[in-house]
């Protein structure tokens, strides 16, 4: 049988605000808004409307640049969010560090409870918030549901979580000495999140941290800032309810100056930010000048090393106008770099930005395009001899998020998985590279960054370790038997 390297290279568009959106202004006279239709009315029980505010502190506000969220299934405008003004950012920091002066005295299963209490909200309301997500991000239906299960998952664990973490009692060296670990909440999480996962990435986050004694504050987004609101909104009224302040979970909607202020504001205690490598580089310089803590998720170039031919092609749009140009250029540039387009390979004459999924072989394993992460429905496909090869092939490319070997050969499987074989943060047998499970820890190595979310001691990232001794001895004895004689 014929052996294949698909070294897939995930979907990306990456864009200025100032390039997308239209101000109020010029959006006023566009048609109308699809949230004004009957057809979208379900938008409503998101608690969405025309105008939205997008700026939650423990009050909605916002007062700054005005942006149209729009469907990329036919690029009609679907409502408008408010961003927030650097006012509004300093406000919002100031209120979420008062906030945790509160909830970090809330006992752990306490703030489970609440973290219950979230995912119970957003079960009720998992439809309409997964067809937002559909209709936003452009991705299908079923897709949309399932971001929010994670949500709803995550939750569930954390609740769990919130009687479980803890730090070992070590043995001591010193007779009636005490040696143990103490974890405590880092305090306030900032989250930055990417266009293509408007609600689980925050999920994973925002579960997480709140249950280890942490305060959030979001910034999604600025092509999905109407599922940020919708999401808030959920969290919002599960806080109000319990009589917590708003501000234990705030979000800022804005750009890449609200998201460089969270990078360089010593309040943020941990960034957590997921986008492209290169924004992500630049994010994680900004919070190492300040010697501060980051949690980063960036780009990725997944291979899946497999005997089969069979491609599945049941996705949407592109989610920008941009993104279909960027899909474009990709083809032609493998095109010019040796590779030919066997299937695929046009946009769909249709409203909205479709594109025909597209397979292209031919390319060298080492060929420029192979190695940038495009994120546009493009399979490269090429050719191995040996497993050594493979193996090397998926590695020397700089991302590192995940990989996936289909064979039944169970000495290959382990040397997938060991020393010399892939060195991706998700390494998967007979399952493709797409989709995780919350139960592990997520996130890739090298260029992606390093970090890890949602399961197994992810949570380790959202607290500080302090490591204790407790001398209830008489004597003041020294570590290493050392006496001053
Ligand atoms: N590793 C993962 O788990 C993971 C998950 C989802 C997406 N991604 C990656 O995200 C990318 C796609 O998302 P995108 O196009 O939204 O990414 P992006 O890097 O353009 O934007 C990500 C976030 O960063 C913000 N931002 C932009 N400039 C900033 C700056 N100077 N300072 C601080 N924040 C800034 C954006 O407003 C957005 O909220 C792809 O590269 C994809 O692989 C990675």
């Amino acid at each position: 049988m014929q052996r294949w390297l698909n070294l897939t290279i995930a979907r990306h568009s990456r864009l200025l605000l100032k390039n997308k959106f239209p101000s109020l202004h010029q959006s006023a006279a566009m048609s109308s808004l699809l949230i004004s239709q009957p057809k979208y009315a379900w938008l409503k029980e998101l608690g969405l409307s025309e105008d939205n505010p997008g700026v939650y502190n423990g009050n909605w506000g916002g007062s700054g640049e005005v942006i149209t969220s729009y469907c990329p299934a036919n690029n009609e405008p679907i409502a408008r969010v408010t961003q927030a003004t650097m006012v509004e950012y300093e406000e919002t920091v100031q209120k979420t560090k008062e906030a945790w002066k509160m909830w970090a005295d809330i006992p752990a299963p306490k703030r489970g409870e609440i973290v219950r209490q979230i995912g119970d909200g957003l079960r009720k309301k998992i439809k309409a918030l997964g067809s937002l997500v559909s209709l936003e991000m452009g991705k299908i239906y079923v897709e949309g549901v399932g971001e929010v299960q994670e949500y709803v998952d995550v939750c569930d664990y954390a609740v769990g979580l919130s009687r479980m973490i803890g730090g070992p009692v070590l043995p001591s060296e010193r007779p009636g000495h005490a040696l143990i670990e103490q974890w405590n909440p880092v305090g306030l999480v900032g989250v930055i999140t990417a266009f293509n996962f408007p609600v689980a990435v925050y999920g994973w986050n925002n579960a997480l941290a709140l249950t280890c004694g942490n305060v959030c504050l979001w910034k999604g987004a600025p092509t999905t800032p109407l599922t940020s609101v919708a999401v808030t909104k959920i969290v919002a009224d599960v806080l109000e309810q319990n009589n917590l302040p708003g501000a234990i979970c705030s979000m800022t909607c804005g750009g890449a100056d609200i998201g460089t202020a969270m990078a360089k504001d010593e309040r943020v205690d941990l960034l957590s930010f997921t986008g492209s490598t290169n924004v992500g580089k630049m994010v994680g310089m900004m919070v190492q000048e300040r010697f501060g803590r980051k949690l980063l998720e960036l780009g990725g170039n997944n291979a899946i090393i497999r005997v089969a031919k069979a491609y599945n092609t049941l996705y949407g749009p592109l989610h920008t106008k941009q993104a279909v140009e960027q899909y474009l250029s990709a083809i032609e540039k493998a095109k010019q770099q040796g590779g030919t387009v066997v299937c695929g390979g046009k946009v769909m004459d249709r409203p909205g930005n479709y594109v025909e999924p597209t397979i292209i072989t031919g390319l060298a394993h080492d060929s420029a395009i192979v190695h940038t992460e495009t994120f546009v429905p493009i399979l490269y496909v090429l050719k191995f001899k040996t497993e050594e090869e493979a193996f090397a092939w998926n590695n020397e490319v700089k991302q590192g998020l995940s990989s996936s070997i289909f064979t039944k050969d169970l000495g290959r499987i382990f040397r997938w998985l060991g020393p010399k074989g892939s060195d991706c943060g998700i390494v998967n047998v007979n399952i493709p590279t797409s989709g995780a499970e919350i139960g592990g820890a997520f996130g890739g190595e090298k260029h992606t960054g390093g970090g890890r979310e949602s399961g197994s001691d992810s949570w380790k990232q959202y607290m500080r370790r302090s490591t204790c001794t407790i001398n209830y001895s008489k004597d003041l004895p020294l570590a290493q038997g050392i006496k001053f004689e």
